[in-house]
């Protein structure tokens, strides 16, 4: 497999069904901690489950559709981001992620957002890129206010999580706003 390495320790790659089980091992180890935001994780209760998901994201990106990265540290598979949607009329991309706890704090995620978002303007030719945070996410929250996105509302009940409607702080970055580029991380 490729990889972009974004320290000596840390890699991206594209997620390919060979990572299905330790990605299901560590989503099966993080299911609490990630259930706090992310409402999928009732749908994930197999490897297989895990690798079906990787395989309809690879069909996505063969479409242009999505791009599923992989976080690696140090070999090891620390969490995963990516465009779960890339809209080529309108050149917008849609970025989500999680990072397992035990590499929350290091800054990692922050790196990986940088670089999913140099890919999406230069390979993807995106014009527009969009985080979309639940409003008392500060963790997440803060990832997109460090790299220049600008805060452009609130959507109301954007998603039930367990049960729970969590409203949403959408943030974009345009193509011709490259801060990302000159923030020191
Ligand atoms: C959201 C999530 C990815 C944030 O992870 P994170 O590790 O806090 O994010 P970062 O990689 O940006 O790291 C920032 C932290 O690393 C610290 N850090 C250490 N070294 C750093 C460095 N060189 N550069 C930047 N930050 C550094 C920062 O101080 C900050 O810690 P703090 O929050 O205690 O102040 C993670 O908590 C998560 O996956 N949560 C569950 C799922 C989720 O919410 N997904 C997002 C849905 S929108």
């Amino acid at each position: 497999m490729f990889f972009r390495y974004l320290d000596k320790d840390i890699k991206l790659g594209l997620t390919i069904p060979q990572y299905a089980d330790e990605l299901f091992e560590l989503t099966d180890k993080n299911r609490e901690f990630l259930k706090q935001w992310l409402p999928w994780l009732d749908s994930i209760t197999t490897p297989l489950d895990t690798k079906k998901f990787i395989d309809a994201q690879l069909l996505n990106f063969q479409q242009g559709k999505a791009l599923h990265m992989t976080i690696f540290c140090k070999d090891r598979i620390a969490g995963v981001l990516g465009y779960n949607q890339i809209d080529p009329v309108n050149c917008i991309g849609h970025l989500g992620y999680w990072l397992a706890r035990e590499y929350n704090g290091r800054g990692m995620m922050r790196k990986s957002v940088r670089e999913a978002v140099k890919i999406g303007f230069t390979s993807y030719a995106l014009n527009r890129i969009e985080i979309r945070c639940a409003v008392d996410n500060y963790k997440s929250r803060a990832i997109p206010e460090s790299l220049g996105f600008q805060k452009e509302g609130i959507i109301r009940n954007a998603e039930n999580v367990y049960g729970k409607y969590l409203d949403h702080v959408v943030y974009g970055l345009l193509k011709e706003e490259p801060y990302y580029e000159t923030k020191h991380l």
